[in-house]
């Protein structure tokens, strides 16, 4: 969502902070606006739409400076207007403050802020906090005042202020959403996420929930709220810039589904042996103490939520163990019963999703364990978890999930098989079997990219359709949900639903008539035959059958209007491979129909609210 930048240093204010601002474009934003402070006041520019309505108007009209703040902001209190962009600033204009968040009490606090006096310009939740900071900085030292504020404030918040009393530095602050500090030569950022410094550094500081940050050009000073130094360790990331980068090709998205042999690899590298699977003597532990639990529950949100249903069918065929999986938003307001033998799998890429957080922090209460599958090193659920099987996808930019949902497939499939080898539920046969086939994996899906122009084919046959089914059984079921979303993520002019292909006659069916799209999700399977049942149902009443089936399959030509073909695998490790002409379906889709495929309309990478 929001993206915030702050800088300090010797470079040009405007453009580096510009960069960084592109380098978190991925988040989705509706509108973009800094605040430079230029020696003697502070000025602001703000454009709706895309940062380079932003970046034309400085170069028509230039700011300089010495220090700035930037932000991209995803509506969520007032319309995308100029009034509502960030920065907001205190009726002198003395200070300027982004925020990326939602100030639950704001509707009280403005109140208050109004009957002393205070005059608000925008419809935003975010203006209270630089009305705030200029009342309680009225008589408290700036920093204090800071954060006062922040002690008010309910709901989730990053902010970044700028002050034109204190020119040499900024403060930040964070609560339920990110930030970042990143530790330059000479130069210090704050950023809502990693790839915004990658270009200048890789040494961050992150920052706790409750915790406030003052930054300058020699480095940060990280406190609580209540000003007491807390002692922060620099981290060193281990993404470079070149993997934020599009590395030549036309779109984020189709260089993440490209890399996916090398992600999974990632994933899979030094944990998968021939013989065994082990992770860090941590992680390891808590394994042997989660091969105990009674139940897991696997919650996520979106695509995140896909990979546990597929969990799921792993855990619960291979590992038998009892699962339940959850929309983390449903899960967190359903009262759910948990306990001491219970242990809840957060998946994420980002690991700020608010829901999933907010899951966690709940499971913790009452006294699950926790572990997270997660993407991003320091983020707040790796944090908040008590173990974490990180998926080490690297940054995954476009919106639409791809790399980091099948390193999340691949981590659940170590996570299945490692605990249905502590369970004593894998014959050694079966053990041997199922981990040469992962083995084979990066290799499986460097084979089925190679399906790339027969899937384009199809995808330009059918980019003029505006509603799709996708169908599938067991595990192909969550393949299907996963690339229905897929399509209805980057192509927003069409609408497409994914099915259990059982329940087709329950309902949808109804809907098909001549040229209806349906995407089959048909690879070997023990359901197969009860697949090409249904595939030939909507045959019989005109709609257009577009197959996804195992190579070598001869039978199931005469059922296909379109026929892509993907490696032969176990059915456990099927959803990885199949997940990559679902991606590439919808991608190709998507660029004939001249959609926005990186970002979205009204979609953001990292949902840090509610
Ligand atoms: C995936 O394509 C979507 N962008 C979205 O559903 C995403 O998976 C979801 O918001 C969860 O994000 P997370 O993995 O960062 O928690």
């Amino acid at each position: 969502m929001c993206g915030i930048v702050g800088y300090v240093g010797k470079s040009p204010v405007v453009s580096t902070v510009l960069d960084s601002l592109r380098r978190l474009e991925y988040r989705g934003y509706d509108s973009a606006g800094i605040a430079v402070f230029n020696g003697h006041g502070i000025q602001v520019r703000k454009r709706t739409g895309k940062l380079k309505e932003l970046a034309a108007s400085l170069q028509h009209q230039p700011l300089e400076g010495r220090l700035a703040v930037g932000h991209t902001r995803w509506a969520t209190h007032g319309e995308p207007t100029e009034l509502n962009a960030h920065p907001h600033t205190d009726c002198r204009g003395e200070l300027a403050l982004v925020h990326n968040g939602i100030i639950e009490n704001y509707a009280q606090l403005k109140a208050s802020l109004l009957a002393r006096g205070h005059r608000f310009r925008s419809q935003t939740d975010t203006e209270v906090i630089i009305h705030l900071v200029e009342e309680y900085a009225k008589r408290l030292p700036l920093p204090v005042a800071f954060r006062r504020t922040l002690q008010d404030l309910r709901g989730s918040y990053a902010v970044c202020l700028l002050a034109a009393s204190d020119p040499k530095r900024l403060y930040g602050a964070r609560c339920g959403s990110p930030l970042v500090v990143g530790l330059g030569r000479g130069e210090t950022f704050l950023a809502s996420d990693v790839p915004a410094v990658l270009a200048r550094t890789r040494k961050v500081l992150y920052l706790n929930d409750q915790e406030a940050v003052e930054i300058s050009a020699e480095g940060a000073r990280v406190t609580t709220l209540e000003g007491k130094p807390v002692a922060r360790k620099p981290s060193l990331v281990a993404w470079d810039v070149a993997s934020a980068q599009k590395d030549g090709h036309a779109h984020f998205m189709l260089k993440e589904i490209h890399e996916q042999p090398a992600t999974i690899e990632q994933t899979l590298t030094g944990r998968l042996g021939r013989a065994q699977i082990t992770f860090d003597r941590r992680t390891n532990a808590f394994l042997k103490e989660l091969s105990r639990a009674e139940r897991l529950i696997l919650i996520g949100c979106g695509t995140a939520y896909h990979a546990g249903l597929v969990g799921e069918y792993m855990l619960e065929e291979v590992a038998k163990i009892p699962v339940d999986v959850d929309v983390a938003s449903e899960f967190r307001y359903r009262g759910p019963m948990l306990d001491r033998n219970t242990t809840v799998v957060a998946i994420t890429q980002s690991g700020e999703t608010a829901d999933t957080l907010a899951g966690v922090k709940l499971a913790k209460e009452q006294g699950a364990k926790v572990l997270a599958i997660c993407n991003v090193m320091g983020s707040s659920i790796a944090r908040q978890a008590d173990a974490v099987l990180y998926t080490h996808a690297g940054p995954e930019i476009a919106v639409a999930s791809t790399k980091a949902y099948t390193s999340q497939l691949t981590a659940l499939c170590l996570l299945t098989l490692s605990l249905g080898k502590l369970r004593g539920a894998i014959p050694a046969a079966a053990w041997r079997r199922y981990l040469a086939g992962l083995q084979e994996v990066p290799e499986l899906v460097r084979r089925a990219l190679r399906v790339e122009p027969a899937v384009k084919r199809a995808a330009q046959r059918y980019a003029s359709a505006r509603d799709f089914y996708y169908l599938g059984r067991r595990y192909n079921y969550p393949s299907a949900l996963e690339g229905a979303l897929k399509l209805k993520e980057i192509c927003p002019l069409i609408h497409a639903e994914g099915y259990a292909a059982g329940e087709m006659k329950h309902g949808p069916i109804s809907l098909i008539r001549r040229g209806w799209p349906v995407v089959f999700l048909a690879t070997e399977s023990p359901v197969y035959d009860k697949v090409a049942s249904n595939i030939e149902e909507v045959r019989a009443r005109k709609g257009e059958c577009i197959v996804i089936a195992s190579e070598g399959d001869r039978n199931i030509r005469r059922h296909a209007d379109a026929l892509i073909f993907v490696p032969r695998t176990e059915e456990l490790f099927s959803p990885i491979v199949n997940a990559v002409p679902l991606q590439l379906f919808a991608y190709h889709v998507a660029r004939a129909n001249r959609c926005d495929i990186d970002q979205p309309p009204n979609l953001a990478k990292s949902v840090t609210v509610e």
